[in-house]
């Protein structure tokens, strides 16, 4: 059996193995994503934020910091091991109060139209389902609420990443923006039609 190379997981559609996270999740990655300057146009005081694909915790620790005392955030990662970081994380960051985790979305079908802002930050190409996972999302906003979807380039082609907008298109998500953010592709979806709020 063909053993895979430190290249090929990097590169491939499947899910990040938890340890890799340490190869993008360290200090060097703020000189290239600063989270604070990607999220605070979006992550406001008191605001409920989603995560999803959280991984170790470099975006969620800093939406709990933009949310406050009276905000919150929802990390959601299938894998344990990352939320089992992000938590340690949380505790050392004295935010670990405004950080709720999850294993699965499934948790958000019971609360419709609560969330005002949701980051997928590099894991949309690891999700076999778009089209369902997608409309989760849009059922989890409010009304007004917007979503960033971040890719890296390394694993999503121009093609795959327009696939990707126009399946968000599809699921109801208007797009309204294409932040600049080091080594990605991205769109910023907006649930309400603009002209409509
Ligand atoms: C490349 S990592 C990015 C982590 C984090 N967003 C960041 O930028 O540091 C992708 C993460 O998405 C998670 N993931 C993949 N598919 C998922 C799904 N369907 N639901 C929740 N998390 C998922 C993986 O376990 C992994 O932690």
């Amino acid at each position: 059996m063909t053993q895979p190379t430190f290249r090929s997981i990097l590169t491939s559609t499947h899910v990040c193995p938890w340890w890799i996270g340490y190869t993008f999740d360290n200090p060097l990655r703020r000189i290239f994503q600063n989270p604070r300057q990607i999220l605070a146009p979006y992550v406001k005081h008191s605001a409920t934020v989603v995560d999803i694909g959280c991984g170790m915790g470099y975006y969620s620790i800093a939406m709990a910091k933009l949310v406050g005392k009276e905000g919150k955030v929802l990390s959601v990662d299938i894998q344990p091991q990352m939320l089992a970081i992000l938590s340690r994380r949380a505790r050392k960051n004295g935010v670990a109060e405004r950080i709720e985790t999850f294993q699965d979305m499934d948790i958000f079908a019971e609360r419709p139209q609560s969330v005002d802002f949701c980051l997928t930050f590099w894991m949309l190409h690891e999700v076999p389902d778009k089209k369902a996972f997608l409309a989760k999302i849009f059922n989890v906003l409010k009304p007004d609420g917007k979503y960033l979807l971040v890719e890296p380039k390394i694993h999503t082609t121009v093609q795959q990443f327009g696939a990707q907008r126009q399946l968000c298109t599809e699921a109801g998500l208007n797009p309204i923006d294409s932040p600049k953010i080091g080594l990605s592709r991205t769109a910023l979806f907006i649930k309400a039609i603009p002209n409509d709020r």
